[in-house]
């Protein structure tokens, strides 16, 4: 591919943001820590190319059309059936082969905090109805990184689209994540099978290692002999937020590291929240800075509907009307902590 773009956003603060059209990307993110030296929380690759040739694992990626998991790679809409890519096993994943994630979105800079990709994605894309139109803005601010994104479509599909940036409070490469500290506004997760699709039922977290209801180390319970971790491979599940009512901006997670005191804090308009550890990460890709990415060393969270939700009648609808729009707003926001 040779249009692949790289784009930079710096705030007042010297927050900077480095993004490509590859995947709608973000490739990187500096922020300040303590005494004041910039942190590169995000990993990533320096040069658009890069993403071409590493080991797919979504770095930084805009995901859709429907992220996470849908069961057998099917669903049924309006009494129609649609057959997607099957590229988890039997099952559809982030949006399948050529998604979001992989396709070059136009780049537009709006301001000099403010960059918006849009892509047209044609009706039967990946198997999915309708054409849609979709678009994201990042906006750096001087203490956040925001994503708004929006979407349409010129016939009823189904939709849920999220950024899958991996972070590391100590800076990419350097370690695993497992002595940072999370905290997530949820009351329950949804549980999964063996082939990690949500089995429709909707668990407690109370008395179990997946409780974040208040501040736990990743670590401190990763390795439980638990069902649903052993499942996972680890973290690797989506919580139902605490949300007053569908669509609320809400403060859904806290996340803080020891040793840098970076705290960063995740706001979103989505009811749901994947927490996944990065079980998946094994070395293959050298980042950012040249180290290895290691299992373990970085963790997600990422707004979404729930997975499956085609499946499940029950869970909050990711079905878009025809002309309707998608609205979708998250904030990543960073400050530092001098007691920890
Ligand atoms: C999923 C993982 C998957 C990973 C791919 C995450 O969003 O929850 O199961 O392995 O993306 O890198």
């Amino acid at each position: 591919m040779s249009d692949l773009q790289k784009i930079s956003l710096h705030s007042n603060n010297g927050m900077r943001a480095e993004f490509t059209n590859y995947g709608a990307r973000l490739m990187s993110l500096f922020v300040p820590n303590l005494k004041g030296e910039l942190v590169n929380v995000c990993l990533g690759f320096q040069e658009p190319e890069a993403y071409l040739s590493a080991d797919e694992k979504y770095f930084g990626a805009i995901v859709g059309r429907y992220c996470n998991r849908i069961a057998n790679a099917s669903f049924e809409l309006e009494g129609k059936t649609y057959q997607l890519a099957k590229n988890s096993d039997n099952h559809h994943l982030h949006g399948g082969l050529k998604a979001f994630h992989t396709v070059l979105w136009n780049i537009e800079l709006i301001t000099e905090n403010a960059v918006k990709f849009s892509y047209y994605s044609p009706d039967g894309e990946e198997g999915y109805p309708g054409n849609v139109e979709v678009s994201i803005i990042y906006t750096l601010t001087d203490d956040e990184l925001k994503i708004d994104i929006e979407a349409v479509s010129d016939r009823t599909t189904v939709l849920n689209v999220t950024a899958h940036p991996y972070f590391n409070l100590r800076g990419e490469g350097n370690g695993d994540i497992l002595s940072h500290l999370l905290k997530i506004h949820a009351d329950a997760y949804i549980p999964v099978d063996r082939e990690v699709i949500p089995t429709g039922g909707i668990n407690t977290v109370e008395n179990t290692p997946f409780d974040f209801r208040d501040f736990h180390k990743i670590g401190d319970r990763i390795d439980e002999d638990f069902e649903q971790l052993i499942r996972g491979s680890g973290y690797d599940h989506n919580y139902v937020l605490n949300i007053d009512y569908p669509g609320f901006y809400f403060h859904a997670a806290s996340v803080i590291e020891p040793v840098s005191r970076l705290k960063m804090d995740l706001f979103t308009t989505e009811p749901g929240l994947q927490f996944y550890s990065a079980n998946w990460l094994s070395g293959a890709d050298t980042g950012y800075q040249g180290k290895a990415y290691e299992k373990r060393s970085a963790f997600c969270l990422e707004p979404q509907h729930f997975p499956d939700s085609p499946n499940n009648q029950h869970f909050p609808s990711t079905v878009l009307h025809k002309g309707e729009i998608y609205r979708s707003k998250t904030a990543f926001k960073f400050s530092t902590e001098s007691n920890v």
